[in-house]
């Protein structure tokens, strides 16, 4: 067989330990395990959201709407944006694999942080692009660095504000004097997964930056809006880049239950205000433990906190499974004294507070 030999070098995305693993293999029942590895939001789907699916499932025979017209529109009514603005994706890691076939190739390069998202490695890496990881300074993407790691070979730089896993962000006036200080022909891409839990005033509003045609924003219903299993994502840039999109993308790659989620999703204004509350409620708590525990831990812009375990983070994952609770290594993150604790709501941050004293 003749393999791409590129390929091997292409890390395997590991998912965290499902619930169903651990069911198996601790002897636990599905509903006493408390699954906070994947940032998904534990008050689930909207109300809304779950009737359009059921509605949806009895035309299942029929092909999706391939413009999707109805969903663009709505993502672009909610977020100020043109709906020539926008592209959809089956997740948003769909989107970074447009953003390969679209900017990179084996004779290019790629610059993201050392301590963040496995998929943008992995993404560059599918297509050959050399992959450069820029370390991070005080646990936040060093834009001085980045810019100054940006030679001719550079064709995009991917930013995940906030960060996952260290929670920690960049804001407005960075963002704009860093996009003001690096070569037009760059692509900047914001990956803004966590968009909605963030709380902080200055958080960057990118949305500011695309008429500058090299910005890419990207955001996902896979977390506030609770739809991670159905998998759709989305993009904000120009219209050309969304253009081009269109020759890299299969037809059809968003579903129709997906595109009928995430309309009445973007109508439940209500459950993404709950779920903001719920986290930010849960997430102090956090806090609050910690600081009693003398444990150190980063603030948080997402649904997730990095907990810093001065013991190899995989012991404590390993002593918190036994209690039914999983929490997210970080070796894979280049962060091996950590653990990334996803923010549950009132019973799973009690359920995991508990537990995680116990195993100290
Ligand atoms: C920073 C970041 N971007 C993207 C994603 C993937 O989202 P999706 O489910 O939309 O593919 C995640 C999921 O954990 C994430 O943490």
């Amino acid at each position: 067989m003749k393999f791409n030999t590129y390929i091997e070098e292409v890390p395997v995305y590991i998912p965290g330990v499902t619930a169903e693993e651990l069911a198996k293999s601790h002897g636990f029942s599905g509903d006493e395990i408390v699954k906070l590895s994947s940032n998904e939001n534990p008050l689930g789907p909207s109300p809304l959201a779950i009737n359009a699916i059921k509605k949806e499932a009895s035309s299942g025979h029929i092909y999706p709407d391939n413009s999707y017209k109805m969903l663009k529109e709505k993502i672009a009514e909610k977020t100020g944006v043109r709906a020539e603005n926008i592209a959809v994706g089956n997740g948003s890691s769909e989107i970074f694999l447009f953003l390969s076939l679209v900017f990179l190739n084996d004779n290019s390069t790629l610059v993201t942080s050392r301590h963040t998202f496995q998929l943008y490695r992995i993404s560059g890496k599918i297509v050959g692009a050399d992959v450069r990881l820029v370390p991070m300074k005080d646990y936040r993407y060093d834009l001085e660095a980045i810019k100054n790691s940006i030679d001719g070979n550079v064709r995009a730089v991917y930013i995940c504000n906030p960060n996952n896993p260290t929670g920690t962000y960049l804001s407005h006036e960075e963002v704009r004097e860093f996009l003001d200080s690096v070569p037009d022909d760059v692509i900047i891409v914001f990956d803004e997964a966590y968009y909605e839990y963030v709380t902080a005033e200055d958080y960057p509003v990118t949305t500011d930056f695309i008429d500058r045609g090299n910005v890419v924003i990207i955001r996902t219903f896979s977390k506030i809006y609770g739809i991670a299993g159905l998998r759709l994502g989305y993009a904000i840039t120009s219209p050309e880049i969304v253009e081009k999109f269109e020759h890299v993308r299969f037809p059809f790659n968003v579903s129709r239950v997906a595109q009928a989620a995430g309309i009445a999703s973007l109508d439940d204004e209500e459950h993404v205000l709950r779920s903001r509350s719920s986290n930010e409620r849960n997430r102090v708590r956090m806090y609050k433990k910690f600081e009693e525990l003398g444990v150190k831990y980063l603030p948080s812009q997402g649904n997730f906190v990095y907990v810093q375990t001065h013991e190899k983070g995989i012991e404590i994952f390993n002593r918190l499974l036994e209690y039914g609770v999983i929490v997210r290594p970080l070796d894979a993150f280049g962060l091996p004294e950590g653990i990334r604790v996803t923010v549950g709501d009132d019973y799973q941050t009690h359920r995991f507070l508990e537990a995680f004293e116990k195993v100290l």
